[in-house]
């Protein structure tokens, strides 16, 4: 039990890195927080202007996902962790990354960090999840509305193709978690506010 919360308390602090604020920190650029949508997130960042920034911003806070389960499942053997932990583990990197100790607990809404964990968990649930993303933001081409849709489906994916299982009710609490985060967005897009992929910050830089 003591390894298991340990592991949770690990992959929450990983998870609580925010790679928009420490990317953009690191290069020189404004804070995420201060223009845009405000999120710290590799679409926000995009809006900067600086595609590399934006690339990083979603490999790291992808990575840290997939960096938690892999960890776990290393150590599952060693330490006694199941799967159910291990499932809970990618789940902790991911409400970490929504409300990180490091950042005030205001995080972002968990795009990146989602895939990365379903990475971890199942990596042809994550290829079916970011072909789902992959479509529908190259049809309509807005971010948010790609993430929620994938999001929707993706417990969907998993239950469906490979049961129930301690995986399927993390990927379904982050699913939930991340269309919840996305109100603001839905909000923009029943307008027809939400911005576009591309479309730049005005105060961005
Ligand atoms: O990565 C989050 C994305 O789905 C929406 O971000 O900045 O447009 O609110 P944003």
């Amino acid at each position: 039990l003591l390894f298991g919360l340990l592991a949770l308390l690990g992959a929450y602090l990983l998870g609580s890195l925010s790679f928009a604020v420490i990317v953009s920190r690191f290069m020189g650029l404004a804070d995420p927080r201060s223009y845009g949508s405000k999120n710290p997130g590799a679409t926000n960042v995009l809006r900067s202007g600086n595609r590399k920034a934006a690339a990083l911003t979603l490999a790291f806070d992808a990575f840290k996902g997939t960096a938690a389960v892999l960890i776990a499942q290393a150590l599952a053997p060693r330490l006694g962790l199941s799967d159910t932990t291990i499932a809970f583990v990618g789940l902790a990197a991911f409400l970490g990354h929504l409300w990180p100790v490091f950042f005030r607990f205001q995080g972002g809404k968990g795009v990146a960090t989602a895939l990365g964990v379903l990475l971890g968990l199942n990596p042809l649930l994550a290829l079916a999840t970011l072909a789902t993303w992959l479509a529908i933001a190259y049809f309509f081409r807005y971010s948010s509305l790609a993430a929620i849709v994938a999001a929707l489906f993706a417990p969907f994916y998993e239950l469906l193709i490979w049961g129930a299982s301690p995986a399927a009710l993390a990927v379904a609490v982050m699913g939930l978690l991340l269309v919840w985060r996305h109100s603001a967005n839905i909000k923009k897009l029943l307008a027809g506010t939400e911005s576009r992929i591309g479309q730049k910050a005005a105060a961005a830089t």
